[in-house]
């Protein structure tokens, strides 16, 4: 089962990621944490050069290939021999991330995203994907120091936002959308919950 946490920066996905791994280890699941723009040397290295704001003129398409070129090293290596093996793979980011931020926020278009990132991954989608969903201005004001995505305007983070929240409202089946305000615990329970039932209403 391949399990996808989405949302806008500062939305806490990466703590959550680790609350929901540790949540499936406690229930005897094999899992594998990982996330995107990363999950392999190589494509940390990709990671560490499409975030640098030393790279503030990047091109939107070099951005977006960047992007593709990471993932397509990601699922190879990691994520389907990973879900060949049998575990669950839980990833902090994946395709939906460019189409919000490409797509969306760069204007590139979302069926052009949504087609180069399929041919990136030879067509991997996730089986369940959780949109953690916070003002983007919130969501912001949680943020440390920030990389070249991050120093983008407020504007472009609330088009990313609501991009996401579509995605979903599209496909109810393999999405849920979970509310990241409140406290840390507060939005591990909606998570686990989301992914009980998810799990529950599948055929072993
Ligand atoms: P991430 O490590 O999730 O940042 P944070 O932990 O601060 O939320 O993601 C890094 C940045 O990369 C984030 O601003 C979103 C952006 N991003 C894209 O623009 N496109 C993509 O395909 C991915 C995976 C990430």
């Amino acid at each position: 089962m391949f399990i996808v946490l989405e949302g806008p920066d500062g939305s806490g996905k990466s703590t959550q990621a680790r609350l929901l791994v540790e949540h499936l280890v406690s229930r005897g699941r094999q899992v594998v944490q990982t996330r995107e723009p990363g999950g392999t040397p190589a494509a940390e290295a990709i990671r560490s050069l499409v975030l640098n704001p030393q790279f503030a003129g990047l091109d939107d398409r070099t951005e977006a290939l960047l992007f593709a070129a990471a993932r397509a090293e990601h699922v190879a290596q990691v994520i389907r021999p990973a879900l060949q093996q049998g575990a669950v793979v839980v990833c902090d980011r994946y395709i939906d991330s460019s189409i919000a931020y490409q797509g969306v926020g760069r204007s590139l278009g979302v069926e052009r995203i949504r087609e180069l990132s399929l041919w990136a991954t030879a067509d991997l989608l996730p089986d369940l994907t959780l949109v953690l969903d916070l003002d983007a201005a919130e969501g912001m004001s949680r943020v440390g120091e920030r990389d070249r995505l991050e120093l983008e305007p407020q504007e472009y983070h609330d088009r990313v936002r609501r991009a996401f929240v579509e995605l979903a409202i599209h496909d109810p089946e393999r999405y849920r959308v979970i509310s990241a305000s409140g406290s840390i615990q507060e939005v591990a329970q909606r998570i686990r919950h989301a992914v009980d039932e998810f799990i529950a209403g599948k055929p072993a």
